[in-house]
């Protein structure tokens, strides 16, 4: 782990009081406000939903057809399990579940999910939300579920250390209200509403640097500010996104997830292209 590598003994000597940190936190309960979201059943929606998942990277954790998936599973580190979410899972999620895992991070008895990063999804529309979860509910049914998700200590002490956040619900105004809609147009405000999902690893400012918690052997984000791809044609930008080369034909590593970039439309594309030449300015690394 990144920065647990240049800093093992601090982070273990952090790891024992954040056991008790974790403890505590792991049980806090969240109230989040009412709210009712309608699941379409129509085909379009279905179709939309589908895309949804696949440009917001559901599918890149849970899995192609949201099976599930163990990313990691190691002592130290803990495991990361996104878990199973069609209706052949034990305990099939209800409409109100998935908007609390989606929108606030937590399960429907308050607690926080760790790693998902719905902090990312908390400005999803109802549209798309809907649209979402009526995509997920026509799945195939997988009966399989593996263990469930448990950050482990080193996980924990850079949890509490504030170089990772385990649970995302912290995050989170949970009582903000939610739009119905967005218009799906070259705005720089479409491209601001679609780039929630770069900002996990490219830093919530877009301007790279290595990503908190992840393994050294991972290559760190781009810089995607001015400064970092301000040379980049609209042209460019798509090549990346669809195929994974740069301006200079060189193919950047497959932890950026272009394989999944690869399904957003020409409209998503000039809205994030739109949105990443206006932000400001920064240095590589900045977050
Ligand atoms: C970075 C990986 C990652 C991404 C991207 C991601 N998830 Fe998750 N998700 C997780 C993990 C890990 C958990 C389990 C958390 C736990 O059990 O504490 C989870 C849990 C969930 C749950 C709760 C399931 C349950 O058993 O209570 C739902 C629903 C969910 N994710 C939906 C989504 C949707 C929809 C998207 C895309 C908009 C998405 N996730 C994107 C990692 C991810
Ligand atoms: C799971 C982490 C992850 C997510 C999510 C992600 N990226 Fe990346 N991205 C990376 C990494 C890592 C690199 C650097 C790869 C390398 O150096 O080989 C990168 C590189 C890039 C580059 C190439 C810059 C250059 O010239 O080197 C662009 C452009 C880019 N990402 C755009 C995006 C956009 C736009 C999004 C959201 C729609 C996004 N990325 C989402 C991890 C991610």
């Amino acid at each position: 782990m990144r920065l647990a590598g240049g800093a093992g003994a601090l982070v273990l000597a952090v790891a024992a009081g954040a056991t008790a940190t974790a403890w505590w936190r792991a049980r806090t309960h969240y109230t989040v406000p009412p709210h009712t979201l309608v699941v379409p059943s129509d085909s379009a929606s279905i179709a939309r939903g589908a895309h949804v998942a696949q440009v917001r990277f559901c599918t890149d954790c849970h899995a192609e057809g949201l099976r599930g998936s163990v990313m990691v599973d190691e002592p130290m580190i803990g495991r990361l399990a996104p878990p199973n979410l069609t209706a052949g899972r034990p305990t099939p999620l209800t409409t109100e579940a998935w908007e609390l895992a989606v929108r606030h991070g937590v399960r429907p008895d308050g607690t926080p999910l760790q790693l998902m990063p719905s902090h990312e999804f908390t400005t999803l529309t109802d549209e798309d939300l809907g649209a979402l979860v009526a995509w997920a509910r026509q799945l195939p049914a997988v009966d399989s579920m593996a263990a469930p998700t448990k950050a482990g200590p080193l996980f924990r002490a850079l949890d509490v250390a504030g170089v990772v956040d385990l649970y995302p619900a912290a995050l989170i105004d949970h009582a903000a209200p939610h739009a119905a809609r967005i218009t799906a147009a070259p705005t720089v405000e479409y491209g601001r509403y679609l780039a929630t999902s770069c900002s996990g690893c490219h830093g919530p400012r877009f301007s790279g640097g290595p990503i908190p918690g992840a393994p050294p052997e991972l290559p760190p984000a781009a810089n995607l500010t001015p400064s970092g791809i301000g040379h980049y044609t609209r042209a460019d930008f798509a090549r990346l996104l669809r195929t994974g080369k740069r301006p200079d034909g060189s193919q950047v590593n497959d932890f950026m997830p272009w394989r999944f970039t690869a399904a957003l439309d020409e409209t998503e594309i000039d809205a994030l292209y739109a949105f990443l030449r206006q932000v400001e300015a920064r240095s590589y690394g900045q977050r």
